[in-house]
């Protein structure tokens, strides 16, 4: 059924208002949660049809984001477990296939990439994904799908950290905490075009990329000491990693009224333990706690901070990504069918930066 729609020409691909256009096709299933074995790629699984304000995109390439490793596993259990079998994936790059009845933003043909939510129930890796058009936008020309893919949700985190959370400004010091990764990576861009002073700390192999990018002190954590290799005080700390060493030096490192955010945040995990009902007032109680105590210590304020999509952050990354001023490097791709080998490779650490699954 999928070959003989990729046969139609793309006009004939927007005619189908709400519905959409294919009934079935294959996706990467996630039966049980677990290693890169459970994974199973069916050729049956069904697509719904079109809400008005959602688009049916024909998947090119998605990345492999740490949640989805996460979710592979049972994070986020406590959501997640009653809906399995699952579709994961939350990035995604290619070709709008048909659109919801109030979509005016996008047509038919035109490439396009974005992202889900970390809550969304059916996710990217899929031979046509459904996306509410907000999250979505017109893919840069110049990048490739896997290229685009690369980007949104790490990007996007990031772009809520400092533009929601910290309101960064002009002239204002940041400090990336792991800019070697592809959220820091993405923080520290959207940091100096903002007109920050950046520092970062991160791994030797990343110190030079950092620079380039505009960072003005990138520290290796693996042979300095990040505590007294950085200089100065900083309006805000994005904390990338969120263990107690790394929390620790970031709140240090402070002006008064600057923002600490860890991408850390302790709400699915409890949900995980204790249940959705127990959870979720135990992780609101947790973090208040901690905004009370560092606000009195330190004088600062604390966040943890999550991805959520965003149309203006989105429109921005491709604007930046236009002129050159924003990318994320993508280490290696494998073709779809591959996805329990490309799972097994990011598990295993056997490749350190960003994977790309792509689709034929
Ligand atoms: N809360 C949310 O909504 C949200 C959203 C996205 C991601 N996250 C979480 O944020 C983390 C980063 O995500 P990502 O997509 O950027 O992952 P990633 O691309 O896999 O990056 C991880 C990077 O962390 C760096 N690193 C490890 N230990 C470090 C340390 N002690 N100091 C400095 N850098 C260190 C390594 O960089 P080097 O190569 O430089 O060593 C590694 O490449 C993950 O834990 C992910 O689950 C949370």
């Amino acid at each position: 059924m999928v070959v003989w729609l990729l046969r139609r020409r793309k006009s004939e691909m927007g005619l189908c208002g709400g519905r959409s256009i294919v009934s079935s096709c294959r996706a990467v299933v996630l039966p049980r949660f677990g290693g890169p074995e459970v994974f199973q790629v069916r050729d049956d699984v069904s697509v719904p049809d079109l809400k008005p304000q959602q688009v049916l995109v024909r998947t090119r390439a998605v990345s492999i984001n740490p949640l989805d490793s996460r979710m592979r596993e049972g994070y986020g259990r406590s959501l997640f477990q009653a809906l399995l079998p699952l579709v994961m994936g939350r990035d995604i790059s290619g070709e709008v296939a048909a659109v919801g009845s109030s979509v005016h933003s996008l047509t038919v043909g035109q490439q396009v990439f974005g992202s889900l939510h970390p809550t969304a129930i059916r996710g990217t890796y899929s031979d046509f994904a459904i996306l509410p058009q907000d999250q979505l936008a017109l893919k840069p020309p110049q990048l490739s799908h896997y290229e685009a893919s690369a980007i949104p949700f790490a990007a996007l985190t990031a772009w809520r950290a400092l533009n929601a959370t910290a309101k960064i400004l002009e002239g204002q010091r940041v400090l990336v905490i792991g800019g070697g990764g592809a959220v820091g990576f993405s923080a520290i861009q959207l940091a100096v075009s903002a007109g920050c002073h950046v520092s970062t700390t991160c791994g030797s192999q990343s110190v030079g990329r950092a620079l380039e990018a505009g960072a003005e002190q990138a520290v290796d954590y693996t042979t300095q000491d990040c505590e007294t290799a950085i200089k100065g005080h900083f309006d805000a700390v994005l904390d990338t990693i969120g263990v107690q060493e790394t929390e620790r030096i970031g709140i240090q490192l402070l002006k008064r009224g600057g923002h600490y955010m860890t991408l850390q945040g302790e709400t699915a995990k409890l949900a995980d333990i204790y249940g959705l009902a127990v959870g979720i007032p135990m992780a609101t109680a947790i973090l208040l706690k901690k905004q009370m105590q560092y606000r009195y210590s330190h004088g600062i304020e604390y966040s943890w901070t999550y991805m959520r999509a965003d149309a203006e952050g989105l429109d921005e990354i491709r604007r930046l990504s236009e002129i050159g001023k924003f990318r994320i490097p993508v280490e290696k791709t494998f073709p779809i069918a591959q996805v329990r080998e490309a799972h097994e490779a990011k598990d295993k650490g056997k490749v350190p930066g960003k994977v790309v699954l792509e689709f034929d």
